[in-house]
């Protein structure tokens, strides 16, 4: 069985960035910040997607800090700025990661990062995490140029982990993801790291649902 696991949200934790940002605002601000920079990022993304206008995830991390900073009417020079984003290529993962990732090895299945985040980015940030190990390969969107929820990316995700969908499952904090994985015929694990996560009403439902990452391998086995 072939598992994809989505990086950034759910590997990797956006909102490890407040700590970099504490040096410019307080607590709340910092941590509100952090959301709103992270939501326009994925906007971003979706939009260069259905514009047909890609440029890498990236470049949509880089002009969401740009309109986030304008937004909380934070200015920073030039190097402060440098210094965030560079941060941001060393998030750091989530507590769960590493164990949650050798149980699901040592269980057998076979592991890939499949990622909005050029293979380079994920190369990086995993690598820095601690846990590139785990996986097979890097499978990025940046390989047919578009992002998540784009059908053609999942489609991408199957045919370079020589997978059907039977075979393919995606694990992913991100509701998006997951709606993108179900509606291209793959099944679909949901991270539902927090109570109040809520999942989007389109009438499609997560093939399955943990809590973190450390309970997945006996959520599949149970299932498979
Ligand atoms: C990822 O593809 C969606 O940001 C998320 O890593």
């Amino acid at each position: 069985m072939i598992l994809a696991f989505d990086v950034y949200g759910t590997l990797i934790d956006p909102q490890g960035i407040t700590t970099v940002l504490h040096d410019h605002l307080d607590g709340a601000a910092a941590a509100d910040f952090a959301k709103a920079w992270r939501d326009k990022q994925l906007e971003y993304s979706f939009r260069r997607g259905l514009m047909g206008k890609y440029e890498t995830f990236a470049v949509c991390t880089s002009q969401a800090f740009a309109y986030t900073c304008a937004l909380f009417n934070l200015q920073l020079e030039a190097e402060e700025s440098e210094l965030i984003m560079n941060a941001y290529a060393f998030l750091p993962a989530y507590a769960d990661a590493r164990n949650g990732l050798e149980k699901v090895r040592d269980a057998g299945f076979r592991m890939y990062a499949f990622s909005n985040g050029s293979p380079e980015a994920v190369d990086r940030v995993l690598s820095h995490a601690g846990i590139v190990e785990y996986f097979i390969d890097i499978v990025s969107v940046d390989e047919v140029r578009s992002f998540k929820p784009d059908p053609a990316v999942y489609g991408h995700f199957l045919r370079r982990a020589s997978a059907s969908g039977n075979s393919a499952w995606l694990v992913s904090s991100n509701a998006f993801d997951i709606l993108g994985a179900l509606s291209a015929g793959i099944r679909a694990v949901w991270v539902k790291r927090k109570p109040d996560m809520l999942f989007d009403p389109w009438g499609m439902e997560p093939t399955l649902t943990v809590h973190d990452l450390d309970g997945l391998a006996q959520k599949l086995n149970d299932s498979i």
